[in-house]
């Protein structure tokens, strides 16, 4: 018996096989079901490969791709703080507490302003879809309206979104205008956004996940800390923060606990198999040990750590000790909404610090040896990395798989290339305006 399908796209694909290893496929028919899955992938070898086209085109739910377009995984993005959009760009001068007093709070306090934040949430959400994006971990405000909004956005504009209300109750390092008036305020309101979005998930097939989100350690009090970790063991949440992201936020653990941001935390119970932390670039190897044994994930943010970091992520180190790994923009610590820029950032600053970058030192003390990342590894980090991070099944062309996926143009096309060439030109050249198509869970986004 010959099946039709809900939709068929007709073309080529990549799509990552290991760490290192990338999959690449001339022509496949990509056959998704009613419920936005991969259902099967048929070669032109398969015996029913024309009749199932046949059908398709008859039932109008056939797309071919043209010779230049590929079909690529949809990007995870394992860290993005919706509200600091609007500064994107701007405001890259000062050291992360200074940024954060003089940049953020200000902007983050305006989205008590329940028309401020459907405006810029509509926007962020669309700016990443068009750029491949479709799936995002974000960080929203303290604000739980508002919040709400950036769920909607996501389920309007067909997003799949693991959302966080910020808790930030330390009235030692929140200003007074934007802050959780007290532990047990952040911990209530966390509660409160856990029901909300379950709420709003009766609505939609596209469910968004609330996700645990302790700013960091400076922002939060030891009792907001216990009782986030006891709701995120109580729902079986998501748990987000920044961890060791520079030389002061580690340093403050240290001063005010005796220990290790990544300790701190743990000793709370905010790292589990289901924590994503951003940053990383001051952890130890000690801290990655804890990081495999609780199966806690890194979300590499390759641009924002060039401006607050004080180091760069290791992150072949990290990969080796067995510790999940993806990709953040970090918007607005790092500038740009797009994944592709930060693959190749993971690349650049890879090499430099396989390089080292004193040039007073001889090569051979320049550098840390056996640094360098492939493309080939960005591009998993990208996909596989962030899917394994928030247990999807998504982040790969493959039977079985979420239907999350980006058909990109390749525009540099002058002369004849192996796959691998055209792998690493869509790395390296594609931006937003070579994606075509957008499709999360099967569902056409752009
Ligand atoms: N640490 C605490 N808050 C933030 C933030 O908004 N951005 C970054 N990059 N680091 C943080
Ligand atoms: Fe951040």
């Amino acid at each position: 018996m010959i099946i039709s399908y809900s939709k068929i796209i007709e073309g080529a694909n990549f799509s990552p096989l290991a760490q290192t290893e990338v999959s690449y496929q001339a022509q496949q028919l990509i056959c998704l079901d009613d419920s936005g899955y991969i259902a099967r992938i048929i070669e032109p070898s398969d015996s029913d490969y024309a009749a199932i086209k046949q059908i398709a085109q008859a039932n109008d739910t056939l797309t071919t791709l043209r010779p230049n377009q590929y079909i690529l995984p949809g990007f995870i993005d394992l860290h993005v703080h919706a509200p600091q959009w609007p500064n994107a760009g701007l405001a890259l001068d000062r050291p992360l507490n200074e940024w954060l007093d003089t940049y953020t709070f200000p902007l983050e306090a305006k989205y008590q302003d329940l028309d401020f934040a459907k405006t810029v949430y509509n926007d962020l959400v669309q700016e990443l879809l068009a750029n491949g994006t479709t799936t995002v971990l974000y960080f929203g405000t303290i604000h739980n309206t508002a919040n709400l909004e950036l769920a909607k956005a996501c389920i309007q504009h067909g997003q799949r979104g693991f959302i966080g209300k910020v808790a930030m109750d330390n009235p030692d390092q929140t200003p007074d205008y934007y802050q959780d008036a007290s532990a047990q305020v952040a911990v209530d309101q966390t509660e409160q956004f856990i029901q909300q979005l379950n709420e709003l998930n009766q609505t939609t097939d596209l469910k968004q996940t609330p996700v645990i989100t302790p700013r960091f350690v400076p922002s939060c009090t030891p009792d907001s800390l216990k009782g986030l970790g006891d709701l995120a063991r109580k729902y079986d949440l998501p748990v987000q923060s920044h961890c060791s992201e520079s030389d002061w936020e580690s340093g403050y653990a240290l001063e005010h606990y005796h220990m290790r941001d990544a300790e701190v935390l743990d000793h709370y119970g905010l790292l589990t198999d289901k924590s994503v932390m951003a940053h990383g670039t001051k952890l130890t190897d000690h801290d990655y040990q804890l990081f495999e044994k609780q199966g806690v994930a890194v979300a590499h943010c390759p641009i924002s750590n060039v401006y607050f970091g004080n180091a760069v992520l290791p992150v072949k180190r990290v990969l080796t000790h067995h510790v999940k790994t993806g990709l953040g923009t970090d918007i607005s610590g790092g500038y740009s909404p797009s994944l592709y820029q930060n693959m190749r950032q993971a690349v650049m600053s890879s090499r430099m610090l396989q390089d080292g970058v004193d040039n007073q030192l001889p090569a051979d003390k320049r550098g840390v040896a056996d640094s360098a990342l492939s493309v080939k590894t960005a591009f998993y980090l990208a996909t596989r990395g962030g899917a394994e991070s928030l247990h999807l099944q998504t982040g790969k062309i493959a039977e079985g798989y979420l239907a999350d996926m980006q058909v990109v143009s390749l525009q540099n096309d002058f002369q004849t290339e192996t796959s691998d060439n055209i792998f690493e030109k869509l790395m390296y050249q594609t931006s937003k305006a070579d994606i075509d198509q957008v499709y999360v869970q099967g569902e056409r986004v752009k």
